[in-house]
Order: C-alpha cells, then structure tokens, then sequence
C-alpha cells in the first residue's frame, strides 16, 4: 500500500500566516503539521509516500528531503493550480500504479494510527473505505448520507447537510478511484471535488465501507481550529524539561522545556511546550500554549495560544489568550508619547483590543 498526501492548496483561510509559509509546514506543539502525517505513514506500515505540492512547492521539499529522516521513500509531484482533491488523486496515478493506498489530507490530524483504517478496508473488500466523524458543523465538509448502516450519497459542503458526518481527510482506495476522477467533471467552484468521485462509485455499482472516527479529528484549516489541534496535541505530550528553571519559577502540568530555554521568575501551567533557546521572563504562561524557538517573553502573560519562531513579547499589560503569533512578530509596550497603541502589521491580519 502507498500513500497520497496533500501539501498543495491555497491556504487562504489562515492568512497572514500563509502568505510566508506552506500551512501544513505550520508548527502544532512545535513540530510541522506533515510531520505528523509521515509519523502515521510510518506506524502504518507504508514505506512509499508521494506529496503533493503547489507552485511553492520547494518549501515543503526542502522540509521533508526524500524521507529517509522517516525511512520513507517521498515523491514529490507538482500540481499545477489547486484544481481540487479529484484532480490531485489523478495526477497521482502514474505514482498510484495498480496499488491499493491511503489518500491523506496533509492539513488533517487525528489522534492515534491508520492501522484500523487500513485493517477494515481489507477486511471488508471494498474498493473505497470512508473515514467519518461526527460535527457541529457538517456545511464545511464532504457529507454522506447513511442508510442501515450503509453509504448511500455523498455530497460536497451541502447547504442541507443529510447527516451529522464529516468525511475526514483519511480515505482508502483500490484502483477503481481513478475511473471516478477520470470521469466526473469540475463543480460549480471549478474543483474536481473528490465527493463527486464517490458519488461515481456508488452510481457505478462500486462499494464504500466506512470507519467511525470516535477519537478528536480535526482539519486545520481555520485559525481556530489550528489553536484546537494545538490543544489536543498539548494534551498528549509527555512533560520534558532540558532547559534551565530557576528557583522562583513555579512549573506545573505537563510541561516541556526545551534545550537552551530558560524560565526566569515565571509561572508555567501545562500543558505548555517552551522551544529551543526560548526565554520566558518575570511572566506567565498558561495552558494549551506553544512558544517557538528563540523566542523572548518579559513581563507578559500568554496563554490559548500559539506562537512561532523568534517572536518576542516584552512588557505587554494585558493577557494574550487564544492568539497565533507568526515568526518573528513582535509585541512590545511602547513608553513614548504620546501615549497610543501602534501598529505595523501585515496583509490580511487581526488585531483585537479589549
Ligand atoms: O478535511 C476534510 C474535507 O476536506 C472533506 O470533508 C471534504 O470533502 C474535502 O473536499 C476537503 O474539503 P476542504 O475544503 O477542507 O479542502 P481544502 O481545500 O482545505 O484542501 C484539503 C487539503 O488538500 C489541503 O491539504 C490542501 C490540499 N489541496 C486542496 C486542493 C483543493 C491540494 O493539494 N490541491 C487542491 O487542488
């Protein structure tokens, strides 16, 4: 079995990050998102993987190299314009060949492996196995329609959802796949759309098994939901400190310290990750927060939140909660007068002030 991954796309809805950086390069609990998807490839067994990339594609390369860092075997392939999820399994099927594999969305993440998935779809012989997992919102995602116990249709960010389901970014194929994606034309938003391609196969007599996700599940796509995964993550982290806490800092929870981080006169409630070379000054730092490397908080509090590389925090009065801070942001109190807020930020930012 092989494996299809996702790192193409616009990313759209999580700018300003974006604009400088491919979202499933974007660290959750300081580690890029495909990493997570190579880790699973990995558990499960699969040893071939193909990504596919965007315009911008050698970012992700030159993240992820050719996988030996996994013992995978990565082939990268271009897609031209985000032409949609269908179009991307039919560029993929000269990689594909007649093999079975797993279609994963690069910007998902789930907790725990694929090996259940894979197991069901062998079990059960079909040529398509769909993974589910009920949400409050089923209007942003694929939606199936059940009947005992079966698939019946499969619809594309319906307005009138037929189910509580989303159809998560895990799905298995035999080759019949790539008869649907070759067959189905673009929808009204110009995308090959990858429900339309199970609608075939169900229209065409081919059969779609499916697995509950009963776990978390989340797609990163919204900035709230990237704070989730960061959460989730966090919650499963086992608490690791190399750097250095002096003795007027108060550790609690599970926490991760990393090497060269220092905490000065601050308090840390996990579960928190503090990166490499990090300092943490005379603040507080509270729970379901990431802090990148090299970065630098004084006389600040932080918490719900996720911060990348080489930001720095300085003096800032009031607590930043729920926020996502890109490389090398800065938020520093000014002390000049006259005394107002400014600001230098960047397309397609937000800002709230309380
Ligand atoms: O997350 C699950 C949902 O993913 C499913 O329920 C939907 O049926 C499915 O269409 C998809 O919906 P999204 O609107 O979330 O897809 P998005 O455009 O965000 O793309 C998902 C991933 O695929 C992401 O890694 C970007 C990548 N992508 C997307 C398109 C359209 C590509 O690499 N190429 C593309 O052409």
């Amino acid at each position: 079995m092989k494996a299809l991954i996702t790192a193409g796309g616009k990313g759209t809805r999580l700018r300003p990050l974006t604009h400088t950086q491919n979202k499933h390069l974007l660290p959750i609990a300081n580690k890029p998102i495909l990493h997570y998807a190579l880790e699973k490839m990995v558990d499960a067994g699969i040893k071939e993987v193909g990504i596919i990339t965007n315009q911008e594609g050698d970012e992700v390369k030159e993240a992820l190299g050719n996988g030996e860092q996994w013992g995978l075997s990565i082939a990268y392939i271009p897609q031209e314009a985000p032409l949609g999820l269908a179009h991307v399994v039919k560029i993929s099927q000269d990689f594909i060949g007649d093999d079975s594999f797993i279609f994963y969305l690069g910007d998902n993440m789930v907790v725990g492996g694929l090996k259940k998935f894979i197991k069901a779809f062998e079990e059960q012989g079909s040529n398509c196995h769909l993974t589910l997992s009920k949400v409050k919102d089923p209007e942003r995602f694929g939606v199936p329609e059940l009947r005992d116990n079966r698939i019946i249709s499969i619809e594309e960010k319906p307005s009138r959802p037929k189910s509580k389901f989303a159809v998560t970014g895990i799905y298995l194929y035999d080759s019949t796949i790539f008869e649907a994606v070759n067959n189905i034309q673009p929808s009204a938003r110009g995308e090959l759309e990858i429900s339309d391609a199970h609608q075939y196969l169900l229209d065409h007599g081919y059969s779609i098994s499916y697995s509950e996700i009963t776990g978390w599940w989340k797609d990163t796509g919204k900035p709230e939901d990237v704070l989730e995964a960061n959460r989730l993550i966090l919650e499963h982290t086992a608490a690791r400190q190399n750097g250095d806490i002096d003795d007027k800092s108060y550790v609690t929870g599970n926490v991760v310290v990393d090497d060269g981080a220092k905490i000065i006169n601050s308090v840390i409630r996990g579960p928190v990750i503090i990166g490499k070379n990090t300092i943490i000054e005379n603040s507080f730092i509270g729970p379901f927060t990431s802090i990148g490397d090299d970065c630098i908080v004084r006389n600040s509090e932080v918490e719900f939140s996720l911060v990348l590389n080489s930001v720095e925090i300085l003096d800032v009065g009031v607590r930043i909660e729920g926020s996502l801070l890109g490389t090398s942001a800065r938020i520093v109190s000014s002390s000049g007068r006259p005394q107002s807020n400014r600001f230098m930020v960047g397309d397609q930012s937000l800002i709230e002030i309380a």
